[in-house]
């Protein structure tokens, strides 16, 4: 079973590709930069684990660079997990535009064309894949400084949930993980009294364990969900 997953060199994206590997997928991985954690995955996995540096921020040369010269039409794809994001945080009133659309690029214009690219693929092999966006429990809740990075997501799942409903019919689901706060290096410019007044929103007052999200992401792309689709499931430590 192969799955593309974009955001692999740390984090979630990491996590969640050592737990896929260990179940033996085969993990199609994309990142800008390779840490030691990713060297030392590739070096375990060398023939399990593929990986590609790749800017997400460029949504043009997707299909050539990784469906054609990477991935290959000819390989079945069976799941995508729509990771890798980056914050861009600030008050509404300092809104800059240029980093807004960088921003949503990375977070929703290239998610957006994988899937596309992904879902011709699986049609091409009548494979029934699983879809995973990873969004954020500020879609729902609401932190200050977060408006723009919360809009990103909440993009994401409306479309998630269209693309369940349009696609549904060939076997093709689709899913959004809503992650409660992690603490990854996304989150590490929060201060500690900032951090614990997040965890005092959560009923189990604490971070959100990364690997409970990578699990979760791992079942979402199981058959063992196959009666799963266009859900937001929330895996965020119980947040009011
Ligand atoms: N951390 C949290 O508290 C939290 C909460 C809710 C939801 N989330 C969501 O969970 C997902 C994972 O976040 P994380 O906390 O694991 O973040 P992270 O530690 O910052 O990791 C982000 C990953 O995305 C990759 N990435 C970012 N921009 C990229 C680009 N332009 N091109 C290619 N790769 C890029 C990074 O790789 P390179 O830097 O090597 O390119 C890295 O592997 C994201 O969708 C995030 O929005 C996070």
């Amino acid at each position: 079973m192969n799955v593309l997953i974009t955001g692999i060199s740390k984090g979630l994206g990491l996590k969640t590709s050592e737990s896929l590997l260990r179940n033996g997928w085969t993990v199609y991985g994309i990142s800008r930069s390779k840490t030691e954690e990713l060297n030392e995955l590739l070096l375990q996995y060398p023939d399990k684990l593929k990986w590609l540096q790749y800017d997400l921020g460029d949504a043009e040369k997707i299909r050539q660079i990784i469906f054609k010269d990477w991935i290959g039409l000819d390989t079945p794809i069976h799941g995508l997990v729509n990771n890798a994001a980056m914050a861009y945080d600030d008050i509404v009133t300092n809104l800059n535009l240029d980093s807004l659309e960088k921003m949503y690029r990375v977070n929703v214009f290239t998610p957006m064309m994988l899937t596309k690219f992904v879902i011709r693929q699986m049609l091409l092999h009548h494979t029934k894949g699983s879809i995973v966006h990873i969004s954020s429990i500020s879609v729902h809740t609401g932190y200050k400084g977060l408006s723009m990075y919360a809009s990103t997501k909440g993009a994401l799942e409306a479309f998630s949930k269209n693309t369940a409903r349009e696609w549904g019919e060939v076997g093709v689901r689709s899913n959004c993980l809503v992650a409660g706060f992690m603490e990854t290096e996304m989150s590490s410019s929060l201060s500690d009294n900032q951090k614990n007044r997040i965890y005092q929103r959560t009923s189990l007052k604490k971070p959100v364990d990364v690997n409970s999200v990578a699990e979760t992401i791992k079942f979402l792309l199981s058959d063992k969900a196959n009666s799963i689709t266009g859900q937001n499931i929330h895996v965020d430590n119980g947040t009011i």
